[in-house]
């Protein structure tokens, strides 16, 4: 078949929002994937075959979009409890395990979907792996911008046995030339984490990340989605935990 990569991120979306029902408090995910479940709950507002839906973004990208096509929004001060959040990932493992954060919004989008009841992971197959960081992408970890060396060099120690190169995330300037570090929605950096290995045991590396002063969360998520949405070329599977 024609579809492109970006045809197979909207036919998982699409799949999602099936899950959606009236009168639920939904997780709005970030990315180029999330963002067409977020414009299909609006289609579905706007025709009337949706109603009563508060939306919690995960991001200042997503919370634009979603009062860009007048989706009521809340936060999770008022709504602690959501009944299904929809979110793409970066990489998503056999046990639904996944690496998110490329985007930069992994803090937001940890908080909201670990307070979800449902979390439907939506990917095109291109995210499947067999070990978290594998891919030879990063896995992100975002810290406070003080002393984000001396963190980073932390990091990278605690996996160097996996050949781990820890690397600040940059932007390039709007000229062009000069580089500043790139800044999350919370006014923190990401440090990503480059592996030659896997990092075996992915509980106990969450828990030595989690540990390290300076370090606010990671991208890993683990155990968290409830639900994944894969499409392929030969068509779209669901899959749960
Ligand atoms: C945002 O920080 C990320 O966690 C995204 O959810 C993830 O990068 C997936 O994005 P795409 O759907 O654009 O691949």
């Amino acid at each position: 078949s024609n579809l492109t990569q970006d045809d197979l991120k909207k036919l998982a979306a699409y799949k999602a929002v099936e899950y959606v029902k009236s009168g639920m408090v939904v997780g709005l995910g970030t990315g180029s994937t999330a963002k067409h479940a977020v414009s299909r709950i609006s289609d579905l507002l706007r025709e009337g075959k949706l109603n009563d839906i508060i939306g919690i973004p995960t991001s200042t990208t997503t919370h634009e979009q979603a009062v860009s096509l007048g989706i009521p929004l809340s936060d999770l001060d008022s709504h602690p409890v959501v009944d299904l959040s929809i979110d793409g990932a970066d990489e998503v493992d056999p046990s639904l395990n996944l690496v998110k954060g490329r985007g930069g919004s992994l803090l937001r989008e940890k908080m909201v979907e670990g307070a979800s009841k449902k979390f439907v992971v939506i990917v095109d197959e291109s995210k499947l792996v067999k070990h978290l960081g594998g891919s030879g992408l990063a896995v992100p970890v975002e810290v406070v911008p003080f002393c984000c060396d001396f963190t980073r060099g932390k990091l990278e120690e605690l996996f160097r046995g996996a050949g781990c190169k820890a690397k600040l995330r940059v932007k390039i300037g709007a000229n062009g030339g000069e580089t500043a570090p790139a800044v999350t929605d919370n006014g923190n950096y990401v440090v990503d984490l480059y592996l030659e290995r896997d990092m075996g045991d992915l509980e106990a590396a969450s828990e030595k990340i989690l540990r390290l002063p300076g370090v606010v969360e990671h991208g890993m998520f683990l155990g968290i989605a409830t639900t994944l949405i894969v499409a392929g070329k030969s068509g779209v599977t669901v899959r749960d935990r």
